[in-house]
């Protein structure tokens, strides 16, 4: 539905969705104002002074009363709080039941890790919470982390006016939010430790602290332990497709700091959908190809590696470019060689490696497809 909601259809009792902000109008008897109702526009301002309602995340809430109802210009609609708003992310395909636990987890403050295969929307998960939830992202990649004070701060040595070196301590962004929370009680942080398993032992070690409840860290500049405060969450991210099994790096004891969830890539319907939304210009028929494609190289056993929804997506982009466009399906074989065949060790047109193998399953699942073949 869209356009305006009239006053008839706001009677008192009726429930409806909304999410509130600050009311910027200084002095007011009512902390929180809202201005839509179910994504529509109300007729005159919404207010309350609801204690559970949370700036900038959605909720549920029950019409009281309407104050002045004949008049255009003026009065407004109180209401008062009823549950949060059911979870919902825009735009990211996410299991079901990963989803419930996800909003208990959530809820509870725990320690989350997404764990999954690459490309499988771990960090667009994240980010999406973060959004949804009204909550400041930090991102940060744990890749590059080699020893503890990594995560708080990046040393950098320069010249100084003299030629003599000086180093300097650049706060990572953890470090900014940590301070930053700890200032602002009322704004709350997620903290996206993205590839947690590529940092050194030692160095993720040292953030288990952090991580469980005695939830302090080491200040490397002011040389003291500070607290974690509450408004700070944690979500960590592993990539752990099949290649990694027994491979993989954390041990027992930190995973156990962590609620893991793990996620895959989502259905053969999901990411059409998600690709549909990104590249409209693509057919249905053209996306089902590419989909069922990515699926049979998914489900093949034997293969190093996987593919993640990037490789579908950038075989959308290819085959919406005009430089592509005109030759439709039968560029499809050209297309998958490079962006599928390309993720795997080995070369296309050499069957004793994955990506020969991969070119294998291609072809055989565009024959399916009726889609033209090249000579082999
Ligand atoms: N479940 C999903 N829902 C929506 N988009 C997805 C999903 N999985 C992957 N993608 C898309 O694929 C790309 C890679 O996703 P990303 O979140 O970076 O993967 P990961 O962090 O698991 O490696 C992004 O463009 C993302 O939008
Ligand atoms: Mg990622």
């Amino acid at each position: 539905m869209t356009g305006k909601w009239t006053l008839e259809e706001l009677v008192a009792g009726r429930t409806v969705e909304a999410t509130f902000w600050p009311n910027p109008l200084e002095g007011s008897e009512f902390k929180f104002r809202a201005t839509h109702l179910d994504g529509r526009r109300a007729p005159k301002v919404i207010l309350s002074n609801d204690e559970r309602i949370v700036a900038g995340v959605p909720c549920i809430v029950k019409v009281t009363t309407v104050h002045k109802p004949d008049r255009d210009d003026r009065g407004r609609i109180e209401v008062e709080f009823v549950t949060r708003a059911p979870f919902r992310i825009e735009g990211v395909y996410l299991d079901p039941n990963v989803s419930k636990k996800l909003q208990v987890l959530l809820q509870s403050g725990l320690n989350i890790l997404l764990d999954g295969p690459q490309g499988c929307g771990k960090t667009v998960l994240a980010r999406a919470i973060a959004d949804s939830l009204g909550m400041e992202f930090v991102f940060f990649n744990c890749g590059a982390v080699v020893e503890a004070s990594d995560f708080f701060v990046s040393i950098q040595v320069r010249a100084s006016a003299s030629g003599a070196p000086v180093t300097d301590f650049i706060r990572t962004d953890i470090l900014n939010a940590l301070e930053d929370a700890a200032e602002h009680p009322d704004k709350c942080f997620l903290v996206f430790l993205d590839e947690l398993n590529r940092c050194q032992e030692s160095a993720r070690n040292a953030l288990m602290p952090a991580l469980d409840s005695t939830r302090r860290v080491f200040h490397p500049i002011e040389n003291t332990f500070i607290p974690i405060p509450d408004n700070v969450q944690f979500i960590a991210a592993v990539n752990r497709g099949r290649e990694f099994s027994g491979t993989f790096g954390i041990d027992a004891a930190q995973l156990d700091r962590f609620a893991p969830l793990q996620m895959d890539y989502p259905p053969p319907k999901a990411e059409i959908e998600i690709l549909a939304r990104r590249h409209p210009k693509i057919s249905g028929a053209n996306l089902d190809i590419i989909v069922a494609v990515a699926d049979a190289i998914r489900h093949a056993a034997d293969l190093t590696g996987t593919l993640s929804v990037r490789a579908t997506e950038e075989a959308c982009i290819y085959l919406e470019h005009e430089l592509f466009a005109e030759d439709g399906k039968r560029a499809l074989p050209e297309i998958m060689k490079t962006s599928f065949c390309g993720r795997f060790p080995g070369r296309w047109d050499d069957v004793t490696t994955d990506a020969g193998a991969v070119w294998s399953l291609i072809r055989a699942t565009l024959g399916a497809h009726k889609v033209p073949l090249p000579e082999a």
